[in-house]
């Protein structure tokens, strides 16, 4: 893979969860690219195993290793199996996570419902409440089973993934804006906790890319975008969707020893300045 720069993890394990994913993918390569050996974490294995080959087919070592973020005996088992074959783990990057469609409220705001339309009085917070356990829930358990193997360990570092909606919620979204401010305050809280024990806990912040979990927000069945995803270009200073391959360098940086040694509990933006930017 194309690196924005390239640091040392050679000899250090890193575990990404949601390592099947686009943006765990693209950062189970890039840390492997840098020399570390990768545990890419998912639910299916097949879908890791795609990921371990691309690596090996660039020199890079990996392994797949199937587990559930939301289900403690099964993180277990797959650290155990980390641990037996490269012996330590010191980088964790929780990356599983996402919006759950069926949570999304229908419109912007409540006057725009027509009569009898779903809105937020009649959403079933079921699912709001899975979207809440995967954002949140998932990355603090893994951050428990995998966080207990980091302590001690040189360059031990914890990296989640937060989201714009952190710093402001996004409209139709409220769980995973709320998921995603708690995954930041986690961070912040885990940076506090960890700070003297060797551990340095951040967060990414990705601003706006185009990915599968956004597309239907972002594109219409035909192709043409959505006005979400005009009023996104519009709000962005920079004018422009990011390339997934923007938010590489942010990770490097976060894990190298060199370039960020006394950075902790940064919940770091990618964003073309969308978080800042209030229209005027
Ligand atoms: N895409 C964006 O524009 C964007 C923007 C801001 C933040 N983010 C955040 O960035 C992270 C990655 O996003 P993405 O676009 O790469 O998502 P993605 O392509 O949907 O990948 C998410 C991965 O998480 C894994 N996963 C889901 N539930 C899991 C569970 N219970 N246990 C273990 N693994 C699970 C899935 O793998 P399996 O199905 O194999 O389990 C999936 O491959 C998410 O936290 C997302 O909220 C994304």
């Amino acid at each position: 893979m194309n690196l924005p720069f390239k640091i040392d993890l050679s000899g250090e394990v890193a575990v990404v969860t949601g390592g099947t994913g686009v943006i765990g993918g693209m950062y189970a390569k890039a840390l492997a690219a840098c020399g570390a050996k990768v545990a890419v974490l998912g639910r299916s294995k097949e879908n890791g195993d795609k990921v371990v080959s691309e690596i090996e087919k660039d020199g890079g070592e990996a392994m797949a290793v199937s587990a559930n973020v939301l289900d403690r005996d099964s993180l277990l088992a797959s650290r155990k199996e980390i641990l037996d074959k490269w012996g330590h783990i010191n980088i964790l990057v929780n990356c599983a996570g996402g919006a759950v469609k069926a949570a999304q409220v229908p419109q912007d705001h409540f006057h725009e419902a027509e009569e009898g339309a779903e809105t937020f009085f009649t959403k079933d917070l079921e699912n709001v409440h899975k979207e809440l356990d995967l954002n949140i829930y998932g990355t603090m358990l893994p951050t428990q089973v995998f966080g207990e193997v980091l302590v001690g360990q040189d360059n031990a570092n914890i990296i989640n993934i937060s989201s714009m909606s952190a710093y402001h919620p996004l409209t139709r979204i409220p769980g995973y804006s709320a998921g995603k401010a708690g995954v930041a305050s986690f961070t912040e809280w885990c940076a506090i906790y960890f700070a003297k024990s060797g551990i340095r806990v951040n967060a990414v912040a990705p601003g706006f890319f185009h990915t599968t979990q956004n597309h239907a927000l972002q594109f219409n069945e035909d192709g043409t975008p959505t006005p979400r995803a005009k009023h996104i270009v519009d709000a962005t200073p920079m004018e422009k969707f990011g390339d997934p391959e923007d938010l590489v360098g942010a990770l490097l940086y976060l894990v190298s020893p060199k370039g960020s040694n006394f950075v902790t509990g940064v919940i770091l933006p990618v964003d073309g300045a969308f978080h800042i930017f209030q229209g005027v």
